[in-house]
């Protein structure tokens, strides 16, 4: 296969939801799907299959966050999938955001009973900042769920993202009965299975309404049939360029749970995800744009993770290809110049995980360094290629750092910094005193902190309340109207590990009000990180 049909074969995607909306579950029936139907017809396989991938789940979930978790790839129709992992619950972190830097398209998914979640809503917006075209799922209809014009309602106002539901349902709870294809008109019929029989998450099968009419309770088909005519009337049909520039919404409806919904989910993936997008970048100075399937390799790091080994201060960098053919073995180099030899690369290919020799853009592979790679950096062959950089985002928990022994200020100092340039946590300097501020996305990263300060560093640290809750970036055009501002809010404001400057207020309110009295200023909760 050419490098343009390898590269136009990838989609890269992530799922973003609210904790319990069900993405572990649905991300295990994707895997499944993408496996089952790779080995159609061999029923005994596929349960083999099924066993051995949610046995590896649980192995990495049991372990904790783990490295081969954070990209998941498998095969479907002829497409390659990427499904990269965004932590969620507890270990919700920066990563999380920056990895959705990494995908091309994201599944939102959605709680039936409850809708737009907070979680939902923060994730969204990293989406947003991008441009990430999204796919809606409904998740969880076979429990009582709201009025499905009142869900697309939600995600209308809140999110302004414009609904094109592809299948309406015919109620939900005891009577979901199944839902309609909106474009052909077909019935996809939802029984409720048990354990042993057909749970296979691949497409339902397609039926006239009319010949499972007697199957479906009479209320659910009621509903069916008025809220389909409503949908087609009042929501506007799939547009696909919509979706690509991130304005619209496909919808499907489905039960995760009960296998229902998840192959046509697939399918819509399918249909709409795009092939690895075009990357804008600076080559030697200029700018440029860098396509799939340009001949060069190029990718950026958007994510490091230490070593599972204690006993080795080995790092894992995740690099995004976006261009070229990757061979295992290959030297790359940062825009810095740093050249990295790439003899074992990590690579996720399939469930079983063989190492493939060869990636593309839209593939993630781990390069094992000892600290060389951060964050941000990009990759290439010639090392002439820079992305624009990942964003940071404003840190939600504060927190001021402080060693038991005042004489070891300086080491927690350097300490602090490795992890920030490590992207673990944030690090801010405010303008007044010597306090050390350390910002965090999830109160798990300042969990995992604390340990690697004592493990790694011998730092015995407490993390203290800050003065302060919010960090917003500072930006303005002129010089001297920043240094004002600065200079007359000495006692909230700082800077961060690139010494840019840095509002730190009590609350939101706050921001607000500073925003209010200094319209020349822009407070952002996201910065470009230059690299
Ligand atoms: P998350 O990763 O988004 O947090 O959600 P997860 O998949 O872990 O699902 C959260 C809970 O919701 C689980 O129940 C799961 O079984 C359930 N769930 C997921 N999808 C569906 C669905 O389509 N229908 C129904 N009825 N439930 C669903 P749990 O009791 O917390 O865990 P478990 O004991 O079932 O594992």
């Amino acid at each position: 296969m050419s490098l343009t049909e390898e590269a136009g074969r990838r989609r890269t995607f992530a799922i973003i939801s609210h904790p319990d909306a069900g993405k572990t579950t649905l991300t295990e029936n994707l895997l499944l799907a993408g496996g089952a139907i790779r080995a159609a017809g061999e029923v005994a396989a596929r349960g083999e299959r099924r066993r051995t991938t949610s046995d590896w789940m649980k192995i990495e979930r049991d372990r904790g966050i783990s490295v081969s978790a954070s990209v998941m790839t498998f095969e479907y129709r002829g497409n390659v999938y990427n499904l990269l992992d965004t932590p969620g619950h507890e270990d919700f972190s920066e990563d999380t955001y920056r990895t959705l830097t990494a995908a091309d398209c994201a599944i939102m998914v959605l709680d039936a009973a409850k809708g737009i979640e907070p979680q939902t809503l923060k994730l969204f917006e990293v989406c947003r900042l991008r441009d990430i075209p999204i796919v809606t799922f409904i998740n969880k209809m076979d429990r009582e769920a709201l009025d499905p014009l009142e869900l697309l309602d939600q995600i209308q106002d809140q999110l302004q993202l414009d609904c094109a539901p592809l299948y309406w349902p015919a109620a939900s709870g005891q009577r979901f009965g199944g839902m309609s294809d909106l474009r052909t008109g077909e019935f996809l019929h939802y029984s409720k299975k048990t354990a042993d029989e057909g749970l296979t998450p691949g497409e339902s099968p397609r039926v006239a309404l009319d010949d499972v009419r007697d199957q479906v309770d009479p209320s659910a088909l009621e509903e069916l049939e008025e809220g389909a005519e409503m949908a087609v009337e009042m929501l506007p049909e799939i547009d696909k360029q919509a979706f690509l520039e991130g304005h619209m919404t496909p919808v499907v409806f489905g039960t995760a749970l009960r296998h229902f919904g998840v192959g046509e989910l697939l399918s819509v993936l399918e249909e709409f995800a795009p092939a690895p997008r075009p990357h804008s970048c600076h080559r030697k100075d200029a700018e440029h744009t860098l396509n799939r399937d340009d001949k060069g390799v190029a990718g950026f790091v958007f994510k490091i993770q230490a070593n599972m080994d204690p006993n080795h201060r080995d790092r894992v960098a995740f690099l995004r290809l976006c261009s070229g053919e990757f061979k295992r073995g290959m030297r790359l180099k940062t825009a810095g110049g740093k050249q990295i030899n790439i003899h074992n690369p990590l690579m996720f290919l399939a469930q079983d995980r063989e190492i493939a020799e060869t990636a593309y853009a839209g593939d993630v592979i781990g390069v094992p360094n000892h600290g060389q790679l951060r964050v941000g950096d990009s990759l290439s062959e010639g090392g002439d290629i820079k992305f624009a950089g990942i964003p940071n985002f404003a840190p939600e928990i504060l927190r001021r750092a402080r060693t038991t022994d005042p004489m070891k200020a300086k080491h927690l100092r350097k300490a602090l910094e490795g992890l920030a340039e490590e992207g673990v946590t944030q690090l801010f300097k405010p303008n007044i005193g010597s306090d050390m501020i350390v910002g965090a996305v999830g109160a798990l990263q300042i969990d995992v902190m604390a340990e690697r300060m004592v493990n790694e560093y011998g730092l015995d640290v407490v993390f203290e309340e800050a003065p302060y809750n919010v960090a917003r970036w500072i930006h303005c055009d002129d010089d001297a109207v920043l240094e004002a501002f600065l200079d007359k809010n000495k006692s909230a404001s700082g800077t961060d590990l690139d010494d840019a400057p840095v509002y730190l207020a009590k609350n939101a309110w706050d921001v607000g009000y500073a925003q209010e009295k200094n319209p020349e200023l822009r407070f952002t909760a996201t910065k470009e990180r230059a690299v």
